[in-house]
């Protein structure tokens, strides 16, 4: 693994524990304090993806490996992986649905709400990163699943174990979990954006309260969605491989010409 990488981890581990002890020491509610740092997060993530985009660099195919993470990648799925891990720790503390509620005085409610603040800055900046990346590097498309990608290469292929090698340079498996990531994410973010305006506007309680709800039945649905995007990486072999080259970089060409034949005769034509 490179150094930069290594630097990037120690990074994001210090941010998740300042994060961490940051919103414990608090008393107060950072939310009300500076909201916009909510828009900074999100336009500096922009502007991250704007400047990857710009200094773009071309897959390479040397001594038998492809590349296939650099840094910028590196860092918006684990910095955003690493901001939603807060969301959902600080969730379950502030407790949701039949789960255990484990703070019930205003002010022992400061450190979750001010981590679950912490958390959605943290997944703005590297989410706004990724979205603006793919989106106008034009590989959001390489990601979108079509029909086929979900019944033939995710439930055909993982459930039924029929055969289906038809895989670009990510899984269609991958393809259809992206998907169900942005339908969760994004009405987390729409329930999530009522129920910060609740904090600075005159929203009817009845309104707050189904929005409460729909916000905690997606924060489950969106944790199942995480653990069998981790389950994949641990059960098979081929999700394994992709989970190594997030830290090496580079896949072998033997790998991606059997796994990932489409996008291997893709490079080959460059
Ligand atoms: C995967 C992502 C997320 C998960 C798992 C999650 C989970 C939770 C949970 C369990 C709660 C506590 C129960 C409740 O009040 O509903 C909560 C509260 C809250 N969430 Fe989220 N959330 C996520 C994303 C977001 C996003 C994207 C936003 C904002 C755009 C947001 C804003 C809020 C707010 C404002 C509260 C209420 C805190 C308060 O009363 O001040 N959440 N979230
Ligand atoms: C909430 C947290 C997470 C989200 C939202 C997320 C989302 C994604 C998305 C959208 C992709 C496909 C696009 C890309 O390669 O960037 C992906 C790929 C991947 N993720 Fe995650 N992920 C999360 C956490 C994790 C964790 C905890 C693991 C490790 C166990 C993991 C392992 C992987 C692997 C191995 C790949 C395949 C990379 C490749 O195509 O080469 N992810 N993830």
């Amino acid at each position: 693994m490179n150094r930069n990488k290594w630097i990037v981890i120690i990074i994001l581990v210090a941010v998740f524990t300042i994060g961490i002890i940051f919103s414990a020491y608090l008393n107060t509610l950072l939310l009300s304090k500076i909201p916009w740092l909510l828009a900074v997060s999100a336009i500096t993530g922009i502007l991250l993806g704007i400047l990857k985009v710009r200094f773009k660099s071309k897959t390479a195919v040397e001594n038998g490996k492809i590349s296939r993470h650099g840094i910028g990648a590196f860092i918006q799925h684990w910095l955003t992986a690493l901001g939603i891990f807060l969301l959902i720790i600080s969730g379950f503390i502030i407790g949701f649905l039949f789960f255990p509620h484990f703070v019930d005085t205003p002010k022992s409610v400061l450190f979750p709400l001010n981590m679950h603040f912490i958390g959605l800055n943290i997944t703005l900046l590297g989410g706004f990163y990724f979205l603006t990346d793919y989106t106008l590097s034009g590989r959001l498309s390489m990601l979108m699943p079509n029909i086929k990608d979900i019944s033939h290469g995710t439930i055909g292929k993982y459930l039924l174990k029929k055969k289906w090698n038809k895989e670009g340079k990510y899984l269609s498996s991958q393809k259809s979990a992206f998907l169900a990531y942005a339908i969760l994410g994004g009405v987390q973010i729409i329930t999530g954006s009522i129920k910060i305006m609740g904090h600075f506007f005159n929203i009817p309680s009845s309104t707050l309260a189904i929005t409460t709800s729909i916000h905690d039945i997606f924060s489950l649905l969106f944790i199942i969605m995480l653990a069998i995007h981790i389950l994949f990486v641990i059960l098979s072999r081929e999700h394994r491989i992709l989970l190594k080259s997030w830290f090496t970089g580079k896949v072998s060409e033997s790998y991606a010409k059997e796994k990932h034949k489409d996008w291997y005769d893709e490079l080959s034509k460059q």
